[in-house]
């Protein structure tokens, strides 16, 4: 698909957020942060080290839309098997973020694309293209 067509198109954009160094986040730690969205609304989330993989994930229950932890980087349950919500208890699986007990059971929680770039941490938000994408699209295909 075309990325530019008379200059109304644009690619979405990757917004690459530096978290931490990958040392300084210890097994099953996590880590806030935050960004602006191509909205311009402030979005937060917040990284755990699983141990086999990295994870990253929005600070947003799927059913109340609200912040799942009541203190900094503290997102996981007592035994640190799953994300908890600090309000109602659901837990969270940590590897992809399906609910799997509580209000939202079945639910995921947003996933964010991690990299690891010379033992920097970063979260990868990937930002919509121009709002005139879809037209520029139906306008493809009446050409094609
Ligand atoms: S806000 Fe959804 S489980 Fe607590």
């Amino acid at each position: 698909m075309a990325d530019f067509i008379d200059g109304c198109v644009t690619a979405p954009k990757i917004q690459r957020i530096k978290i931490c160094e990958l040392a300084d986040l210890p097994l099953l730690a996590c880590r806030e942060f935050h960004f602006s969205d191509s909205n311009g609304q402030e979005t937060k989330g917040f990284v755990i080290n699983a141990g086999q993989q990295l994870v990253a994930f929005k600070n947003a229950c799927p059913h109340w839309g609200i912040e799942l932890n009541w203190q900094p980087d503290r997102f996981l349950n007592f035994n640190k098997s799953h994300v908890i919500c600090a309000v109602h208890g659901a837990l969270f699986q940590i590897d992809d973020g399906l609910c799997i007990d509580g209000p939202c059971v079945f639910r995921k929680l947003q996933t964010y694309p991690v990299a690891v770039e010379k033992g920097v941490l970063y979260v990868l938000i990937k930002e919509p293209g121009n709002q005139n994408l879809q037209a520029a699209q139906r306008n493809i295909g009446d050409v094609i």
